[in-house]
């Protein structure tokens, strides 16, 4: 704890209980001001590992399962009681449909039940504000890449709150799909990032040079592709298997983990001097990944432009990271939402706050 940032004097400042249930981790987060109090997540990770990859429906039951005691175990981290709480928070969206509407009924119920104002918010604003937590205050107007399981994307943001402007993304798949899909290629397992990223510890980054998409002079700047790249790899891999030859699986992993953040990092720098913004802010579950970091930091620093990344554990899904935006949407003076607001599965990226 001691690494977070704290304010001056954290008792005048609103205690927020953040809910997250976009996916397959049921997040309940307790934050007062940028005071991180308490970040209970559980995970139903396990119950998709044999399908490969999330199955909605597992996901939206094992939610339901989770909720309380999940809020429980928040509170008694944070050491606070319901009573105590000032505002709601919930990702409204974008996410899986049933799993979001778990998470905005509960928070719904709390908030009727306590009387407090709820602020239906946006997952991918929640991902940015996260990192408040550890490193204080955002500055203005900096760039922020997203990489996870469900987006890939760069954005301008002047104001967290309010003014989250899309510059590129995906046309295809996410970052976090691709080295899910890669992973299984691989026979590593499920979540694949966090395997593939050891398992390229003792592999050759120059080993095979596997295709960086969207890199030509023609193709969209700041938009990224995925997809042609997993399949360069499972293509590549077959023919070894085909030919009797053992895999390399330390070189296939470092290769293409190497294709994929030399293509995030250029296009997330290229993206900061198009906007001159010297600060570029990395989230979402792929930003945990070893390589990404100190080759942002290298390019970063060779720029000018400064990194901030969440420590591992906030850049994955969390509660946390929704208490983070709730407590800043209400420091702001922000109207919150009205109880009636829908869960939004693909609610836009410029929608902070559900209406
Ligand atoms: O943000 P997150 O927890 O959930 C989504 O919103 O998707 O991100 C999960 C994704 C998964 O695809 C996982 O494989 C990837 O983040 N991931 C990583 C690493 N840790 C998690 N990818 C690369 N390297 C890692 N160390
Ligand atoms: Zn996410």
């Amino acid at each position: 704890m001691t690494a977070l940032h704290r304010s001056k004097n954290p008792t005048d400042e609103p205690l927020v209980l953040g809910f997250e249930t976009s996916c397959d981790e049921t997040g309940v987060g307790i934050v007062r001001g940028n005071t991180l109090l308490a970040d209970a997540v559980a995970s139903s990770v396990d119950e998709h590992a044999r399908f490969g990859g999330v199955v909605p429906e597992v996901a939206s039951r094992a939610h339901l399962e989770a909720m309380v005691p999940t809020v429980q175990r928040a509170l008694s981290e944070a050491g606070v009681t319901l009573a105590d709480i000032d505002a709601i928070a919930v990702t409204a969206g974008p996410g899986l449909a049933g799993a979001l509407l778990v998470g905005a009924a509960a928070a719904k119920g709390y908030a009727l039940a306590l009387d407090k104002p709820i602020y239906g918010v946006n997952h991918l604003a929640a991902h940015i504000c996260v990192d408040q937590l550890e490193h204080g205050p955002l500055p203005e107007g900096c760039v922020a890449m997203l990489v996870s399981g469900g987006h890939s994307s760069l954005l301008f943001v002047p104001d967290v709150t309010g003014d989250v402007q899309p510059l590129g993304q995906t046309i295809d798949d996410a970052a976090g799909e691709a080295f899910d899909k890669v992973a299984r290629v691989l026979g590593l397992g499920f979540p694949g990032g966090p395997l593939i990223d050891k398992a390229a510890r003792d592999g050759d980054p120059d080993a095979i040079a596997f295709p960086r998409g969207l890199t030509g002079p023609r193709d969209a700047p700041l938009d990224f592709s995925f997809s042609g790249l997993k399949t360069s790899v499972a293509r590549w891999v077959e023919k070894r298997e085909r030919a009797g030859e053992k895999v390399p699986i330390a070189d296939v992993a470092a290769s293409f983990q190497e294709a994929v953040v030399d293509v995030l990092t250029r296009k997330a720098i290229l993206a900061c001097k198009e906007r001159g913004a010297d600060h570029l802010l990395i989230g979402g579950g792929v930003a945990a990944n070893s390589r990404l970091r100190v080759l942002a930091e290298e390019r970063a620093a060779k720029a000018g432009i400064r990194v901030r990344v969440p420590r591992p554990g906030l850049c994955t899904d969390n509660g946390a990271m929704v208490a983070a935006l709730g407590s800043e949407l209400v420091r702001r003076g922000r109207t919150p939402s009205e109880l009636d607001f829908p869960a939004d599965s693909s609610q836009p990226v410029v929608e902070v706050i559900a209406r």
